[in-house]
């Protein structure tokens, strides 16, 4: 189904024409979907149904994106130390991940979605990597949505890979030390073709940041919810996006410093906030 001719009440048609009329739209949106296995515990349930019900905020909040024209989209869908889990819990969290891919691509393709990755994914199972890698493949010269999955992702393990390649490049001759800036490093980092995320969303309100996107997020904004990841959907994105408008991004300087397009407008909260209700 193409997203842009799925039907939409006029409620949410006039939240997304909002937030786009804001013209403070965030261009990466990255995302912690936390609180999988709490949410099936409080219902007596495994887990993994938990997991399970997670895949649905997935679909939800993917569309969303798109239809807002949002540019990347990041999700943190399994950590390097998720790998500890166990055995069972992990197996499974492998096979929804093959299953999502298989399901989705062909929608995703027609909607223009791009599928890129992140992370240690030669440690994925061989089942999985051969989906994803022909989910990327399919989706590589598509121009909307960028959606990257992190997966068997750690950023220090990310940093570290890219410092062993800078060493490697200075020694064959390839990079001077002296040539090293804040952009070279960047481009080291697998998360290389995507702008920093402008905010990072955790769900199931832990404070933490649990070894995401650790140097790209310096100056992303921060939106926690207690909401759990199978109760976040488009219209909890919509919240964290509405919050997103009203920051004041100083990136250092004074608020006074700040030209007016960079400042917030009340104006738009307002008519979101009614929207939303
Ligand atoms: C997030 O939910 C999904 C993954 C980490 C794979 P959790 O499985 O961490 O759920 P909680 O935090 O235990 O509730
Ligand atoms: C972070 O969640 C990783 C993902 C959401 C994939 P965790 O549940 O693994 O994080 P911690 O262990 O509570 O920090
Ligand atoms: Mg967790």
């Amino acid at each position: 189904m193409n997203w842009s001719d799925e039907h939409v009440s006029s409620d949410i048609q006039e939240v997304q024409a909002a937030l786009r009329g804001s013209g403070r739209l965030p261009r990466h949106v990255a995302a912690i979907m936390d609180g999988n296995g709490r949410w099936a515990q409080m219902r007596s349930m495994p887990r993994i149904e938990g997991h399970r019900a997670g895949m649905e905020s997935v679909r939800s909040v993917v569309r969303a994106c798109s239809q807002l024209g949002i540019g990347y989209l990041t999700l943190y869908a399994f950590s390097i130390e998720n790998w500890k889990r166990p055995a069972p819990e992990v197996r499974f969290l492998m096979s929804l991940l093959e299953m999502y891919l298989r399901k989705e691509l062909d929608e995703l393709h027609e909607n223009n979605v791009r599928i890129r990755t992140i992370g240690k994914t030669n440690a994925l199972p061989k089942n999985v990597s051969r989906v994803l890698q022909r989910a990327i493949e399919k989706t590589a010269e598509n121009d909307g949505l960028t959606l990257t999955l992190a997966l068997s992702y750690g950023s220090r393990w990310d940093i570290q890979r890219a410092m062993q390649v800078i060493a490697l490049d200075v020694r064959r001759g390839k990079l001077s030390p002296e040539d090293l800036t804040e952009e070279t490093v960047s481009a080291y980092l697998q998360t290389s073709y995507m702008p920093d995320p402008d905010l990072i969303i955790r769900t199931s309100g832990e404070l933490r940041l649990s070894n995401f996107l650790l140097w790209e997020a310096a100056y992303a904004e921060l939106y926690v919810t207690e909401k759990l990841w199978p109760d976040f959907h488009a219209n909890e994105l919509y919240h964290a996006l509405t919050e997103f408008t009203q920051r004041e991004r100083r990136f250092g300087k004074t608020s006074a410093q700040l030209s007016d397009t960079e400042t917030p407008k009340p104006s738009t909260l307002e008519r979101l906030r009614n929207a939303l209700k």
